[in-house]
């Protein structure tokens, strides 16, 4: 695996790979790599020749008080693991790659509505911030398709919505969640779980069965979020929200099908976000 730290570089890489035909498969990341990244990965090899991974810790999606200088920096453990897990290229650029006039100085994205509701309501920005660096990415790579993980919904959508509007021709893939054996999805941020948190974190998915059992039993939508709630501060959360919303995140009806169960909390000082997807209510 060759790992490329200009768009020169890469650039040379991509070239070449085009010159022979090669579709590529892109897979962004923020490092900190795990069992979940690497399905990303063979997802992407089973859709194109050549897969590149990028790991960029993007700081246009950090608000001023969230963990950007705290967020896992692995590079070596990360590209081990790239390349056993047949990786073609990484894309590791430094900041000033990306951000050439700086981060206040950079042209900015505004995704409207989507980025305001659910994640975007408690991380202002965010989500702009997202848009921002996967359309340059996306510039760079310039891949034929890219990977997304499903456990990141709205980030999902947003990155739809975005590249749809600016007619990028990418095929966005969505990627299942991968979970452990008690059910708590796979995240870089479940390393920050202290003692019994571990345990506890649990109850984030239990509770997405919960509500989507409940909204299958025909109960008003709102009662099941209030009760989703109640059930996640009893266990110690702190809830941003516990929501049910359509497979586009605009507000179903009772009974509606194609709904989505999300749920944002925190456990002490680990934000963790987690959803749950259920075709037939
Ligand atoms: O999901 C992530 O790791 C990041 O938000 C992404 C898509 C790589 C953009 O920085």
């Amino acid at each position: 695996m060759q790992t490329h730290h200009t768009l020169a570089s890469l650039r040379a890489q991509l070239r070449q790979w085009r010159r022979d035909g090669a579709s590529i498969g892109f897979v962004p990341t923020m490092g900190n790599l795990h069992a979940g990244h690497y399905a990303l990965v063979e997802l992407a090899r089973r859709h194109a020749d050549k897969v590149v991974a990028s790991i960029f810790v993007n700081p246009t999606q950090f608000g001023p008080n969230e963990d950007y200088a705290r967020y896992p920096r692995t590079p070596e453990s990360d590209i081990n693991g790239l390349a056993e897990n047949r990786c073609d290229a990484l894309f590791l650029p430094p900041v000033e790659q990306m951000y050439p006039y700086g981060t206040i100085g950079c042209v900015q994205m505004h995704v409207p509505g989507i980025t305001d509701i659910l994640c975007g309501a408690h991380r202002p920005g965010h989500f702009n911030g997202v848009a921002q660096v996967v359309a340059r990415l996306f510039n760079m790579v310039q891949p034929d398709l890219a990977v997304f993980g499903r456990k990141d919904y709205q980030q999902l959508q947003v990155i739809r919505y975005m590249a749809r509007e600016m007619s990028f021709p990418v095929e966005i893939i969505p990627a299942p969640t991968l979970r452990e054996a008690d059910g708590l999805a796979m995240s870089s941020r479940n390393q920050y779980l202290q003692g019994d948190e571990r345990q506890t974190a649990t109850r984030i998915h239990q509770t997405l069965v919960f509500m989507r059992d409940a909204a299958r039993q025909g109960l008003p939508l709102p009662g099941i979020e209030d009760q989703a709630r109640e059930r996640l501060e009893a266990a110690g959360f702190s809830v941003d929200y516990a929501e049910i919303r359509r497979a586009d995140l605009s507000r179903p009806r009772s009974g509606e099908a194609g709904q989505v169960a999300l749920i944002a909390a925190r456990l002490g000082r680990t934000r963790l976000i987690d959803n749950l997807e259920f075709e037939n209510v």
